[in-house]
């Protein structure tokens, strides 16, 4: 048996990806550029193992066995690496039947993406098993678009490409997490219920029916990803910040403009107070936060190292956990706030609105874990637990 431990991370993106232009392939209609976040705080961790004693291919996912013919998207990645194995003269290899263990240590299904870390994790766990040397983020791509981004770390653009073959559309690093290495990340989790309507339904509405969105796609996204670039490059968080909150706002309209619309939406009323939160802080002191919702409520906030504090503080005084709540933030550690501007805030208190904050930063892309005892599965290839 050969087999390899990974992990990988999840990816926020701030000019969103929202509808295909091509469904079997996941080509998307735009451009997208996302922020990769810190490993410490979110990951996804996946053991693949391959030996000619399986019997067929087997996949447990946070503890449970479940059917592959359930996952086709997991199949389809399984089918593209045995082609790339088959090209590479591996042919041997491809015959091999496949085990696949995978945990992800953040809430499933909740809106943060946790799809895109697993499909990043078990592209580039398979493409490191059998030593291949194609573009990983192609195959990624094939699990769950947005996965491709998660293929590198720091800031990436999903290029949209132009073949019919989709080859040219794959990620690309714009920057390292280095490079704005003050940059702090605060997701506030409302909720970690699977949402309604999931994002592949979603986006295939809109690419149906919404007029905006091909508006945003043919005119307004080409220049905003040049304008975010350019951002990035320079450091310019205010630029960065209003084009991160005003691409937020456009994927959440094209929602609302897809016939019928997409409902229930995905942000909800506390998302919403978020946005006046931030709002009001920024009009006080500049600006300072950022925020951007996919498909989900949670909340994911951009602010520099300086401003966490009293951030935090804000936060926690408009959402106050509940009783019960021991462990409201998590992740990095801060200092206390010496100076807070709450008072001059007028918005509802919402009491248990946000039901925890995971403080983290960027981060880098995914990783190969050398040590055996990382392993997700037992020498002969079944789960350790
Ligand atoms: C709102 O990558 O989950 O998070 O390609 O159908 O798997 P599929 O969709 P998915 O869509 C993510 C959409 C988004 C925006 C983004 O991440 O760019």
């Amino acid at each position: 048996m050969e087999a390899i431990t990974c992990t990988a991370p999840v990816n926020l993106a701030v000019i969103k990806y929202w509808g295909k232009r091509d469904e079997d392939l996941i080509l998307p209609v735009n451009s997208s550029l996302s922020v990769t976040l810190s490993q410490e705080q979110l990951c996804v961790t996946t053991t693949v193992a391959t030996s000619p004693n399986f019997t067929s291919d087997r996949v447990w996912l946070n503890g449970s066995e479940n059917l592959i013919k359930d996952f086709p998207r997991i199949q389809k990645v399984l089918q593209l690496v045995r082609e790339e194995c088959r090209k590479s003269g591996k042919k041997d290899l491809a015959k091999n039947n496949i085990h696949i263990c995978s945990v992800n240590n953040f809430p499933t299904a909740a809106g943060l993406a946790s799809s895109a870390a697993g499909h990043a994790c078990l592209a580039f766990s398979l493409a490191k098993l059998f030593h291949l040397d194609c573009d990983i983020s192609v195959i990624a791509r094939q699990g769950s678009g947005s996965a491709c981004r998660s293929i590198y770390g720091g800031f990436v653009m999903w290029e949209k490409g132009e073949m019919a073959d989709g080859n040219d559309s794959l990620a690309i690093q714009i920057s390292p997490e280095s490079h704005w290495a003050e940059m702090r990340v605060l997701v506030l989790v409302v909720s970690d219920e699977k949402k309604e309507t999931s994002s592949t339904s979603g986006m295939r509405r809109s690419v149906q029916t919404s007029k905006l969105l091909k508006l945003r796609s043919e005119y307004i996204v080409p220049q905003r990803i040049t304008g975010m670039k350019d951002a990035i490059l320079r450091k310019d968080f205010e630029e960065f910040a209003n084009l991160t909150m005003k691409d937020s706002n456009q994927f959440h309209a094209i929602c609302l403009d897809t016939f019928p619309p997409i409902l229930p939406p995905y942000m909800n009323h506390i998302s919403h107070n978020i946005v006046r939160l931030v709002t009001e802080y920024n009009k006080l002191r500049g600006t300072r936060v950022a925020y951007s919702f996919d498909a989900g409520p949670n909340a994911v906030l951009f602010l520099l190292e300086n401003d966490v504090p009293e951030c935090l503080e804000l936060i926690t005084t408009f959402f106050p956990p509940n009783d019960d709540e021991t462990n409201f933030v998590r992740g990095l550690v801060t200092s206390s706030c010496k100076k807070a501007v709450n008072c001059q805030i007028n918005i509802p208190i919402c009491p248990g609105g946000v039901k925890y904050i995971i403080h983290t930063k960027i981060g880098d892309g995914p990783r190969i874990l050398e040590d055996p005892a990382s392993s997700l599965l037992t020498c002969e290839g079944f789960p350790r637990v």
